[in-house]
């Protein structure tokens, strides 16, 4: 459906920025704020309709009441005439104005924000990872890290719209409604302010053991579906050795142990509904034991009863509502926190301030004193991978690189190609040091043959350093190459 609103709504944040992706805080908040900051116009309509609309809401409910009083007292002869231009302004605010708001905070929520903030932030996180250095690589799964940039984009955009729509909206809509029971006669307020003390501590209880619960159950879940991947997979050594039955005990076992945690987690789910019914169920008739009494002593008016009586009616389908929301918002703050972790970690080898791309004009390189031992600290007798290597590779040598297993050939290749930076010394290539040229020029400029099998093409292809139209292996026919030898056997 072509809508102009929605288009200029989808359109308001660019979900790509073209931008170098920048290293994001390190706490979970500064995290957040880090990523929301081109939508904090969209948030801010959003924030401002939630607690007009919440305002509006209470005050169809305190005019019903109002409604009551008039018509309790009316003459239908005159009736109409009366109250005519107050009964069309109701309706138009319940019939038009709260729909329409509604519209609005549902286009600016759904069009503006949902889909642009999860893929904005997977975009620019996804961009920070893939110029994360070998290293970081190396010392995390792969998958991990990719499930982290995928969950806590959404992480990030759940706690915003919860913080700033859900609650506020509850807040202020529990404020109106404190102000206008108050404004009818204070006592009127004292069962829903006990409600709202007995609803916060059922939340202090309930909301902690229900997080560390689904936790656990996603934990369990996942083992599930790994051992049952798992019987798949070795499908043939299953069949093999007759083990079908050795395999369902493996199953069962995971499965039970689910099972379990499934059981514990409905057990606090029936206990904590119970809580809030009971909970409810005495704020209704309090309220409405409270506001006859009320208007027995004359404190009150008919109206007002029926306004109390409505409005904590509408209340008790808002708690339950909430109380998931509040473990929701805790199950998104922790997978942020999870995905900062991975996500905000200073990037190790970078380009220099002002790096210039490498100029190749002769294709001199030099291996100047140069140590490197990945990061490990030195040990007494032991040697580093590389120690104080000088080489010369004058322009248009061919050199081959001849050692056993672990020589440090490999290592020798990464570093040319600034896979990491060397711990001593410096490489230099036509009076250039690696370090101060930028990385893309510097890959760019370096043929390589990886000992990758035929099937795996395509994604060498795909993780070739520059984006460019001609594949690297016709470049590397263009340009004369260097190929750094590699041993033949298949890695
Ligand atoms: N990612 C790494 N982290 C830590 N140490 C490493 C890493 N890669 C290699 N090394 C160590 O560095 C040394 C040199 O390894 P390198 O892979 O360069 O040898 P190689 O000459 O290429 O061997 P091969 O002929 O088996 O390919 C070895 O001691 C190896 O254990
Ligand atoms: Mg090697």
């Amino acid at each position: 459906m072509k809508n102009p609103l929605f288009t200029w709504l989808e359109n308001q944040v660019d979900s790509f920025p073209a931008s170098a992706p920048e290293k994001p805080a390190t706490s979970a908040r500064g995290f957040i704020l880090h990523y929301s900051r081109p939508f904090y116009p969209l948030i801010a309509a959003g924030l401002v309709l939630s607690v007009v609309i919440a305002i509006i809401e209470v005050r169809l409910f305190a005019y019903v009441g109002s409604l009551v009083d008039t018509l309790t007292s009316a003459d239908r002869a005159t009736f109409w005439d009366g109250n005519k231009s107050t009964l069309l302004f109701y309706a138009a605010l319940a019939a038009i104005a709260l729909p329409f708001l509604n519209f609005l905070a549902d286009a600016i929520e759904n069009q503006g924000m949902r889909g642009n903030f999860a893929m904005r932030i997977r975009w620019l996180a996804h961009r920070y990872m893939l110029r994360q250095s070998m290293e970081f690589f190396q010392n995390e799964f792969a998958g991990r890290v990719a499930t982290k940039v995928m969950q806590a984009a959404l992480g990030v955009r759940d706690t915003v719209l919860k913080l700033t729509q859900v609650m506020t909206w509850v807040l202020v809509y529990l404020l109106s409604a404190i102000a206008s029971f108050a404004a009818n006669d204070w006592r009127l307020t004292l069962p829903l302010l006990l409600w709202l003390g007995g609803y916060l501590l059922a939340m202090r209880f309930f909301v902690p053991r229900l997080g560390k619960l689904s936790e656990k159950q996603a934990d369990m879940r996942s083992m599930v579906t790994g051992r049952v991947v798992d019987s798949y997979t070795n499908i043939p050594t299953v069949k093999l050795f007759a083990h079908a039955s050795r395999e369902d005990g493996y199953a069962k076992e995971g499965m039970q142990w689910m099972l379990d945690s499934v059981y514990a987690s409905m057990r606090v789910s029936t206990w904590m509904n119970t809580t809030l019914n009971t909970l409810n169920g005495l704020l209704i008739t309090s309220t409405a034991a409270l506001a006859t009494w009320l208007w027995y002593t004359n404190a009150i008016t008919v109206g007002a009863i029926a306004f109390a009586v409505g409005l904590v009616y509408r209340m008790q389908g808002m708690s339950h509502w909430m109380i998931w929301e509040m473990a929701g918002l805790f199950e998104d703050i922790g997978v942020v926190k999870d995905g900062v972790d991975t996500i905000a970690r200073e990037q190790s080898v970078t380009d220099k301030e002002g790096a210039a791309p490498l100029k190749v004009t002769k294709g001199e390189i030099l291996f100047d004193k140069v140590r490197f031992n990945y990061g490990k600290p030195e040990v007494v007798g032991a040697l580093p991978a590389i120690d104080n290597l000088k080489l010369r590779i004058a322009p248009g040598e061919k050199v081959g690189l001849v050692g056993r297993s672990g020589a440090g050939k490999s290592t020798l290749a990464s570093l040319l190609l600034r896979f990491y930076d060397v711990e001593g010394g410096r490489i230099v290539i036509d009076g250039q040091d690696i370090s101060s040229v930028t990385q893309e020029s510097l890959r760019g400029l370096i043929g390589v043959v990886t000992q990758a099998r035929p099937s795996s093409t395509a994604r060498s292809r795909t993780t070739s350093s520059t984006a460019s139209p001609t594949p690297r292996w016709e470049r590397s026919k263009q340009r004369p190459a260097r190929r750094i030898p590699t041993n033949s056997s298949p890695a």
